[in-house]
């Protein structure tokens, strides 16, 4: 997680459930009273997530009996879940809610202290196991973090209390069990898969588990099979500017991350694509003109030797007072970088529904409805 931080033609011109539901301005009563449906005999459920200023997507989860409430980040960039607790004084956990575990009759305490570095800030605390509710989804003695001390100033100002990783048990806190694996474990879904809507409005976002829903999505899912099954890694051909290979050259690592806002990859080839887009320095920032969103050509990423076109529209974003323009490119901290790996944030997967399938260990991508 960083916060900072194909195309296919539909078969048939009809309007699927959800374009008609949104058109009514209903999708959000949708999602909330049909949050759990048979889909072709599959468990999958729906969980709404809202679009916070295009940073992040989060949405609520309970711990603890009775309930208490988090908004956390749904992040496939890491695999531990943790929330603030009550015994936290740092400035990020006082401005947010906080875990008191001797309110809940669920509780239980393994004793054991746990340390999360993230790429924009760090965590530490202790373990504890509980019941923790997503939507309809519950999981029993679900362990999850704590914490006592977070620094960060992602942590101080986000809308989020906590992050709720979605990466494989090789990711997470040694001797623990992510909470997908429970939900699967726990006959909670009936398919080992979970995938990611990211909506450019503030609402309409869902992660949904247990299966996948068409009507997300437009054309064919295409498949990516994982590199390495402990980041959600796949193997990128290229990325080209105007037919120009900027990015990638000789083929690279690429990890699809809904935990980071941005696209991160080494500094001299997102260097370099700002030199392609005229883009100009401004703090730590890359100032476009606003025209460019459209003018500018498709960036367009190469995976599988699928072209993913990502337009100006996407990769230019406007700042909240509408007056400048930035690139969402960003070069990544050095020690990333020497691995020459770029990291797929949610500036892509708005553009494309993904579907992460531990199953069979790939990654579905379609043109997002
Ligand atoms: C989370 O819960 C609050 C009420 O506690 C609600 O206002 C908000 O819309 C919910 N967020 C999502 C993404 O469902």
């Amino acid at each position: 997680m960083a916060l900072l931080g194909f195309v296919q033609i539909p078969l048939t011109k009809v309007k699927s459930v959800r374009e008609s539901l949104r058109e009514k301005g209903l999708l959000k009563n949708f999602l909330k009273e049909h949050p759990y449906k048979m889909i072709q005999n599959q468990k999958i459920a729906c969980h709404p997530l809202r679009n916070y200023l295009d940073m992040a997507y989060v949405g609520n989860i309970t711990i603890g009996t009775p309930p208490q409430q988090f908004s956390v980040v749904f992040d496939t960039g890491s695999a531990d879940l943790w929330v603030p607790s009550v015994y936290c004084k740092s400035k990020a956990c006082v401005t947010h809610r906080s875990f008191n575990p001797s309110h809940s009759s669920t509780f239980r305490l393994p004793g054991k202290n746990f340390e999360l570095k993230y790429g924009s800030g760090k965590i530490s605390g202790f373990l504890g196991y509980d019941t923790v509710w997503i939507g309809s989804l519950r999981t029993m003695n679900q362990v999850f973090g704590l914490s006592q001390l977070e620094t960060g100033e992602a942590f101080e100002h986000g809308v989020f209390d906590g992050l709720l990783g979605l990466g494989f048990p090789s990711l997470a806190l040694k001797g623990t069990t992510p909470i997908f694996d429970n939900l699967k474990k726990q006959g909670q879904i009936s398919e080992p898969v979970f995938a990611f809507y990211l909506s450019t409005k503030e609402e309409g976002s869902a992660v949904i588990f247990g299966g996948v829903d068409r009507s997300f999505y437009k054309g064919e899912l295409k498949w990516v099979p994982l590199t390495k099954p402990n980041y959600w890694q796949i193997a990128l051909d290229r990325i080209t500017w105007r037919g120009q290979i900027f990015g990638c050259p000789r083929g690279c690592q690429a990890i699809v991350d809904t935990g980071t806002t941005y696209l991160l990859g080494p500094h001299a080839e997102v260097d370099k694509i700002h030199s392609l887009m005229n883009a100009v320095p401004l703090q730590e920032e890359y100032l476009v003109h606003c025209n460019a969103r459209d003018t500018y050509p498709d960036i367009i990423f190469t995976i599988n030797n699928v072209d993913y076109p990502v337009p100006a529209h996407a990769y230019i974003r406007k700042d909240a007072n509408d007056i400048l323009c930035y690139s969402t490119f960003e070069a990544m901290a050095d020690t990333l970088t020497k691995s020459q790996t770029w990291i797929l944030g949610d500036v892509f997967l708005k553009v494309y529904f993904t579907v992460f399938d531990r199953g069979q260990n790939r990654i579905g991508l379609a043109r997002a409805a």
